[in-house]
């Protein structure tokens, strides 16, 4: 029988990349969060709405506030950081759907502006990383809608494998959305592990 490994995830932060700086979110982000996570474009395939300043610090306080992993069903939200200019760029999220199955699941928001140098994919990068050799996780997926392009485009970078087209699936939004799967195991991961992206 299988056996997993996972038991918690405390990093060390900063965590860093060869551009970026990942670590948590704190009150100090509040105006680089609502730069990009206010704006119709960005939230278009997300689950959130255009956050107000209101719903920034709530989930600052609430379900940004963890600073590791501690037990599935948990999230982990880590600001992305420019380590050359100290600027908050975006957040990339690693979701820890199930200590049975050794399941999570990662996502990525940039502000548009900082879109195009291959941020998004070099942070999500890093939280395969954390999932797969630092928590322990089996399975690591990516659920994007299918005209989200850039996005799918980063979990093929990641070299993450498509496994389902769900088409129509849910109702986002007013409108019916198809659902690309992707997916990565830890036995996978070697391979991926030293790409450069
Ligand atoms: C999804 C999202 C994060 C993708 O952003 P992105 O900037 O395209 O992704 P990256 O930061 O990884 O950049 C990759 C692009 O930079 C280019 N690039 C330029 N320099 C690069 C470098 N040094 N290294 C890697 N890529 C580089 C790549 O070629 C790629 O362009 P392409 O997709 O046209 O081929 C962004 O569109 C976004 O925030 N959308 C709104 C939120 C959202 O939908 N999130 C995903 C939910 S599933």
């Amino acid at each position: 029988m299988p056996k997993l490994s996972q038991s918690a995830l405390h990093p060390a932060y900063p965590i860093r990349t060869p551009r970026l700086l990942l670590r948590p979110l704190s009150t100090n982000d509040v105006d680089a969060l609502l730069a990009y996570r206010s704006l119709p474009d960005v939230c278009r395939y997300v689950p959130f709405e255009p956050m107000t300043r209101e719903v920034v610090k709530d989930r600052l306080a609430t379900v940004w506030a963890n600073h590791g992993l501690t037990h599935e069903g948990q999230a982990l939200t880590l600001g992305i950081e420019l380590a050359a200019t100290g600027q908050l760029v975006g957040d990339a999220v690693l979701f820890w759907h199930s200590r049975e199955h050794g399941g999570g699941e990662i996502g990525y928001v940039l502000h548009p502006d900082h879109a195009g140098h291959g941020y998004a994919t070099e942070a999500a990068h890093e939280l395969l990383r954390l999932g797969f050799d630092d928590l322990g996780l089996h399975r690591i997926v990516a659920r994007i809608d299918e005209r989200n392009e850039p996005s799918a485009r980063v979990a093929r970078r990641l070299g993450m494998r498509q496994e389902a087209r769900l088409v129509h699936n849910e109702l986002f939004k007013g409108e019916w959305s198809t659902e690309l799967d992707f997916a990565m195991l830890a036995d996978e991961w070697p391979a991926h592990r030293t790409v450069q992206n």
